[in-house]
Parts: structure tokens; C-alpha cells; sequence
């Protein structure tokens, strides 16, 4: 068996982790095995990425060096022994928030894409799509360097841009739907993965 790898992308307050956990448990009561994760990971480093790299001033490139060394433990430690065992593999955020978070921090896309070049891809990738006042309804005050108006701003532009771009299975959806709604949408296309 080889697990079916599923992404749920978006930006901040898009509602990917109520999705990626009802979509958890729609699978679940269906009988398969699933196995959910995060990006950033639970490793030393992915807590050290949530608690201080994306709260302090750290360069762009050590962030995005991080979110790429990140990703690649978390496949050795959790992934790939993961990989023969579970149905489904549901991720919260992959390698794909590098593509559209870090090239905004004034990095080169292309760099961006050769330091994650060897990440696991996903077979499919939803992305909620929100306008950034839905951001601003939804979001607190945060020390995250990222939800800021103006950089959530041309963060939608960036996954969209990147929907346009790359050459992946990748469903946009509209995040301003009702729960329900967006939930059905997903677990359709996810049943229908070969
Ligand atoms: P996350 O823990 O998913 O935040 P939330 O659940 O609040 O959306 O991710 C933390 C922040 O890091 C978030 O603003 C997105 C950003 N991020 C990147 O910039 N690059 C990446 O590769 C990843 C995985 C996250």
C-alpha cells in the first residue's frame, strides 16, 4: 500500500485546520487509516520555527533554509515510516507555503523551489482561498511576521499565482463557503484519487 498524500494550503485564518481535521474524520468513519500532520512539524526545529523564527527578526533566508531542513526531518522521522501503513497521509500546510510564503520576504522563487526540491510532493492540494478581509475578521492581534495586512495581502496573489504555475494536482477553493460546504467539496475530490 502506498499512502495517499493530501495537502490543505491557504493563509493565515483560511480554516485549513478545521478542514484538515474534519476531512481527517470523515476517513476515518469511512474505515481507512489516516495519519495527520503539520508543516511546521513537531520536531526541535519545526517548534523552534513556531515559537521564535516566525515571531522574531530572523533573515528570510535562514526562515526559509529552516521551513526547508524542517521538512525533510519531518519526512524522515514521521513520513517515510508512515508511508506503507496509513491510507491517507493529511498534511496542514507543505511545501507549498514555502513556495508562496518566502519568495515575499524579497527571495528568489527559484531558490525557494531547489531548497525544497527534494521534499515528498503531495498528490493533492487544496488551497482555501480567502480575500484579506476575511483574514482580518478572523484574525487577532499576533507577533507572527506574517499576518500582516499588507503581506496576506499579496500572499493570496502568490498561491494563486502558484495554482497558475505549477504543474500540480491543485483545487482552488472558496474559503468564504460555509464549513459544511468546503468539506463536502474536498472529501469528494479526495475519494476520488486513484
Ligand atoms: P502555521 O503553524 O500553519 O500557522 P497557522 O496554523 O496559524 O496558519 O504556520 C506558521 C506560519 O508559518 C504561518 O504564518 C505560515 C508560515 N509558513 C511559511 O512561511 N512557510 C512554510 O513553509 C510554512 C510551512 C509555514
Amino acid at each position: 500500500m502506498f499512502s495517499k498524500y493530501v495537502a490543505i494550503e491557504g493563509m493565515d485564518g483560511s480554516g485549513k485546520t478545521t478542514q484538515a481535521k474534519m476531512l481527517a474524520e470523515f476517513l476515518k468513519k469511512q474505515g481507512f487509516s489516516v495519519l495527520s500532520v503539520t508543516e511546521p512539524s513537531k520536531s526541535a526545529l519545526g517548534k523552534m520555527i513556531s515559537e521564535k523564527l516566525i515571531k522574531e527578526k530572523y533573515s528570510p533566508e535562514a526562515i526559509a533554509l529552516s521551513f526547508a531542513c524542517d521538512r525533510m526531518i519531518h519526512f524522515d522521522e514521521t513520513i517515510r515510516p508512515a508511508r506503507g501503513k496509513y491510507d491517507y497521509i493529511i498534511t496542514d500546510r507543505s511545501y507549498i507555503s514555502s513556495l508562496a510564503y518566502q519568495p515575499l520576504q524579497g527571495l528568489r522563487f527559484e531558490w525557494v523551489k531547489e531548497l525544497n526540491r527534494f521534499v515528498m510532493k503531495p498528490d493533492l492540494i487544496f488551497l482555501l482561498d480567502i480575500p484579506v478581509e476575511v483574514f482580518l475578521e478572523r484574525r487577532g492581534k499576533t507577533d507572527v511576521i506574517f499576518e500582516k495586512k499588507e503581506f496576506q495581502k499579496k500572499l493570496r496573489h502568490s498561491y494563486l499565482e502558484l495554482h497558475e504555475k505549477l504543474n500540480e494536482d491543485f483545487i482552488v477553493i472558496d474559503g468564504t463557503k460555509r464549513i459544511e460546504e468546503i468539506h463536502e467539496k474536498i472529501r469528494s475530490d479526495v475519494m476520488r484519487l486513484p
